[in-house]
């Protein structure tokens, strides 16, 4: 069997930056066909700089990056600054991307190449809010049943919110572009926090990274070591969680997680609870189950694929 394509959504963030690194590193499993940038943890302008210079880093600026949405479909751009830093990717200096983001607009190439891969060969992977997705979905409504399977990093039901009391930031951003990619009916992965929670980034792990020899092993040990200060001191932990990752190692080795297909739906009325995922994790209703949503994974084993990988670029 050859790679599997996947288009892979994202915000970055260095917890993104360092999912598209362990992509670029197992060409055998994936091929990238291009990165969509959305605005989220930084405004558009900077996740498509951020997307660019990570490409170039791993000397794969072969690999499309279009710019998408700059705002969610309803209300006004939340941003994670206070995590991320200023740039998006605070915590280590690198050069200015000397590519330019791809022509086309990141809605119009998810259509486009959706139409014209063979139905059922592409994957998306989400590692932001979901409205470049949602977006293309409700323009192009034929695209929905040609996409194979839909891995999103987002939401959360044990670990309830990291941005409210009851949401997660991916989802946040943007419920009602989450809610039509939850209901869209095609194959649906979610990795919540539930998960990522469990994947920290400790300081022997932190240690493996920095023992990289290579200028990804310089940036991924920078950028982490900045990227989770702000959850050390939110949490208390010994480490903060690496979200955007897991999304990538779920479709490399699946089997170092475990979760249960139920139904998951989107809040997006309350105000107070608004961008809750209300996960059916006891199957106590009759609602459809329409994902696998993921609750543990082997975090030593995780750790290990990623340090791994990401020593081969
Ligand atoms: C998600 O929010 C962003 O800040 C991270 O990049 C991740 O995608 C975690 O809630
Ligand atoms: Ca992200």
């Amino acid at each position: 069997m050859g790679a599997r394509k996947i288009i892979i959504d994202t915000d970055p963030g260095q917890d993104d930056a360092v999912a598209l690194l362990l992509a670029f590193a197992s060409p055998e499993e994936l091929e990238v066909l291009a990165v969509t940038t959305v605005a989220g943890n930084v405004p558009l302008e900077l996740t498509t700089r951020n997307a660019l210079t990570v490409c170039e880093l791993a000397g794969r600026s072969d690999v499309p990056v279009h710019a998408g949405c700059d705002g969610p479909m309803t209300g006004t751009l939340k941003t994670a600054e206070a995590v991320h830093g200023q740039t998006g990717l605070d915590g280590v200096e690198l050069p200015p991307p000397s590519t330019a983001p791809a022509p086309g607009h990141a809605v119009d190439i998810l259509i486009e190449t959706l139409r014209r891969e063979p139905a059922g060969t592409v994957t998306l992977c989400t590692l932001g809010a979901l409205t470049n997705v949602a977006t293309a979905f409700a323009r192009a409504p034929d695209i929905v049943e040609r996409v194979a399977e839909i891995v999103v990093m987002g939401g959360a039901y044990f670990e309830v919110g990291n941005w409210s009391p009851a949401a997660e930031f991916n989802i946040l951003v943007d419920p009602e572009a989450a809610q039509i990619v939850f209901r869209a009916g095609r194959p649906l992965t979610i990795l919540p926090l539930d998960v990522t929670h469990k994947a920290l980034i400790t300081p022997d792990r932190l240690a493996a990274f920095g023992r990289i020899d290579s200028n990804v092993g310089r940036a991924v040990h920078g950028w982490l070591g900045f990227y989770e200060r702000f959850d050390m001191a939110k949490y208390g932990w010994e480490g903060g969680p690496l979200h955007d990752p897991c999304v990538i190692a779920y479709l490399l080795k699946p089997d170092l997680f475990s979760g249960r297909f139920i139904n998951v739906e989107v809040e997006t009325q309350s105000e107070l609870t608004r961008g809750m995922t209300v996960a059916d994790w006891w199957n106590v209703t009759d609602r459809h189950a329409n994902a696998t949503f993921i609750g543990d994974v082997d975090a030593d084993g995780f750790y290990a694929l990623l340090t791994d990988r990401l020593a081969r670029l």
